[in-house]
């Protein structure tokens, strides 16, 4: 399982404890985060956490390390929170890229964050950070569903269940679509 813009390495601590079975793979842009992610790793000391790599989601490519042989060869999942809405537009178009060209075939990618619905946001709160958000940053800002469906339909995706989150946040969960399978 990937995660993909981990921060500072707390979230995936917190998955890898309750989850031997499944070997997490954090991943982030910036020096900072990648030590910070380090030092989560050694503190925790979890045989299921695997050193964090350095992945730019606004590269189509982003895992370099599938292909050298020193990153997972196969990837169950990629998990990605709190990243497309605080990031360029073009970060999404990598991430659901990667997504295509890395999950295996029942491979699952889970975005959580806030989100707009048919273009209207679901709280204030909301709307009050998507203003914040674009006042720090144009490229930036809460995304739609819709615009987010639309990327993954690009790369034969689909968005398969929205869970409610604490705090006006929404897990989308996408899989590869069987219209993809059908006419590939
Ligand atoms: C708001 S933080 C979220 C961190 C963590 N996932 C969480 O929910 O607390 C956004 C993260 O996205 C990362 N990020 C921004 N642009 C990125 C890119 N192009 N590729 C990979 N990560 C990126 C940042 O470095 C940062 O760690």
């Amino acid at each position: 399982m990937l995660e993909a813009g981990s921060g500072t390495g707390q979230h995936v601590v917190h998955f890898a404890q309750p989850t031997p079975d499944i070997i997490w793979w954090p991943s982030d842009l910036q020096a900072a985060h990648l030590r910070s992610i380090a030092a989560w790793r050694a503190h925790a000391g979890l045989a299921n956490i695997r050193p964090a790599m350095r992945i730019d989601l606004s590269d189509p490519a982003w895992c370099p390390a599938m292909h050298d042989g020193s990153g997972p060869q196969s990837l169950l999942a990629v998990f990605c929170a709190n990243v497309i809405h605080i990031a360029p537009w073009r970060v999404a178009e990598g991430l659901f890229a990667g997504a295509a060209r890395y999950l295996r075939g029942d491979g699952r990618l889970y975005l959580y964050g806030p989100f707009k619905r048919d273009g209207k946001h679901t709280a204030l709160s909301n709307s009050i950070f998507d203003t914040s958000l674009r006042d720090r940053d144009p490229e930036w800002g809460v995304r739609d569903i819709a615009d987010v469906e639309k990327l993954a339909d690009g790369v034969g995706f689909a968005l398969i269940e929205i869970v409610p989150m604490p705090a006006n946040n929404l897990i989308l969960v996408f899989e590869r679509s069987t219209k993809g399978a059908a006419s590939a």
